[in-house]
């Protein structure tokens, strides 16, 4: 696909907690968004500079958007981006951590559902999420066996209906699990969200991209 370099260099961003932790960021890098997304139905957003616009997509389809280059740079979480690698991988370069979003990955089970013992035994554990890439490698590496089923979302549903022995899922303040009376038995990894960036654009608009990118860079060093 051929992006005309003239076009503003493009941010792609999900609305909501990335959106708002995104904001102090960005004005440290001296941008400042015209109009919030919660209260527009707008899908491109400008700035104060001409030269710098936002998208608002899915928070899943934000590495897609950067890199097929319909966005310069982009900001996505580690758990989406290790299902984007999974059929992608390599596709996006990933300079800076920048410590927003963050939250757990781990596997949580029922209350009363003894997890230690279904592994002893080898059991087969049938195991939901919307994170199958990363479940599948988390479980492999420790040996167990599981069938993994593919959700979208409201995953703490599954063990409780009968659907999943354990699920896959984001955990932050914990209040989503002890509201659906789940436990969390196993910690996968640490999550926060990435800066990502067209590999091809890094070539292409190095001199408007690459200040962009310290000056996320100093931002984040400087909130986190
Ligand atoms: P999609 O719209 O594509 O289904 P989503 O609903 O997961 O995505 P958000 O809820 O906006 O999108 O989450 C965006 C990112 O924020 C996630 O990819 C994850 O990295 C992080 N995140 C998710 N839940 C939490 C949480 N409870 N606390 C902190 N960070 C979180
Ligand atoms: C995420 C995640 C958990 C919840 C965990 O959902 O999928 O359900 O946050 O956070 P907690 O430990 O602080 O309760 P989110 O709030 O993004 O809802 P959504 O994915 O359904 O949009």
């Amino acid at each position: 696909m051929n992006m005309a370099l003239d076009r503003p260099l493009t941010l792609a961003l999900s609305k909501g907690r990335i959106f708002e932790e995104t904001l102090p960021l960005l004005k440290a890098a001296g941008i400042e968004v015209a109009e919030d997304p919660e209260k527009s139905r707008k899908l491109i957003l400008p700035t104060n500079r001409p030269d710098v616009r936002i998208i608002i997509v899915r928070a899943s389809d934000v590495p897609t958007y950067v890199e097929y280059g319909a966005a310069d740079l982009g900001i996505a979480g580690k758990d989406v981006l290790i299902e984007h690698a999974a059929s992608h991988p390599g596709a996006l370069y990933q300079p800076i951590d920048l410590g927003i979003a963050n939250c757990r990955l781990c596997v949580a089970v029922r209350n009363g559902f003894d997890y230690e013992a279904a592994v002893r035994q080898g059991a087969r554990l049938r195991v939901a999420t919307k994170y199958v890439a990363a479940a599948r490698e988390h479980f492999a590496s420790k040996g167990v066996y599981v069938d993994l089923i593919k959700l979208y979302g409201s995953m703490e549903l599954a063990p409780l209906i009968g659907l999943a022995d354990a699920i896959v899922d984001l955990v932050s303040t914990g209040n989503t699990l002890k509201a659906n009376d789940l436990l969390a038995v196993e910690d996968i990894m640490p999550i926060s969200s990435r800066l990502i960036v067209n590999r091809a654009a890094l070539k292409t608009r190095h001199a408007l991209l690459q200040p962009v990118i310290d000056a996320f860079e100093a931002a984040s060093v400087k909130i986190t």
